[in-house]
């Protein structure tokens, strides 16, 4: 690898399995050699993340850094940035990672950090799409890959994959729906964004 690799660094807070997926089509796609690009480091604001585990037996490395030894966000996202920073990112991948970021931590991201979200934004931002997408009687439910910015789940939208909402639905089983299209979605559209981007 030369020193022009795109490297991804991703950020985790649970299990991690739309991480797994990236980490599995970067490595059975060959992603180094077609794509110049590699995952160097899985991070995670909780120290229990299922998903620390997953990665260490994909063979990435992991770090903790827990939000709870901070005093301010300000001050654990000055220290998330040194984090990613010494991996030398080309780009970094949100994949259930579950916190509010500062405007100045997102601004230093511009255009190179990405996100899925389980709702076809712009409809349901936030938190519990599946039983809002339920409640609000939608007939089709799904995720969303966007570039982030310091507005919550706005960004431009560059993936969205469609599921049906079925009659007998729970939050959980629609959830599972549409995670398994993430798993799909989210390393196709990364793979379309490496591919735009500029040599590192
Ligand atoms: C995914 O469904 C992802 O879309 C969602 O959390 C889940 C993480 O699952 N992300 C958000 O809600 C971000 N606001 P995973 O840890 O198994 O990938």
């Amino acid at each position: 690898m030369t020193e022009k690799a795109k490297n991804i660094v991703i950020l985790i807070s649970g299990a991690g399995s739309n991480m797994a997926a990236l980490i599995r089509a970067a490595e059975e796609e060959n992603w180094e050699a077609s794509l110049g690009a590699r995952v160097v480091a899985v991070i995670s604001n909780k120290p229990g993340a299922e998903g620390l585990a997953l990665a260490q037996a994909l063979g990435v490395p992991t770090q903790v850094l827990d939000h709870k030894g901070f005093e301010s966000r300000a001050a654990f996202d000055a220290a998330l940035q040194t984090l990613i920073d010494a991996h030398q990112p080309a780009l970094v991948v949100l994949a259930g990672f579950m916190r509010i970021l500062t405007p100045d931590f997102v601004e230093h991201y511009a255009g190179l950090m990405v996100n899925v979200h389980p709702s076809l934004l712009p409809a349901f931002t936030g938190l519990n799409t599946h039983q809002r997408a339920i409640d609000a009687g939608c007939s089709e439910a799904g995720a969303t890959v966007h570039l982030v910015t310091a507005d919550l789940d706005h960004g431009q939208i560059l993936a969205q994959a469609v599921v049906p909402v079925l009659p007998d639905d729970s939050a959980s089983t629609l959830a599972a729906r549409v995670l398994a299209q993430e798993h799909l979605m989210y390393p196709q559209a990364i793979k379309d964004f490496l591919r735009k981007l500029k040599p590192a």
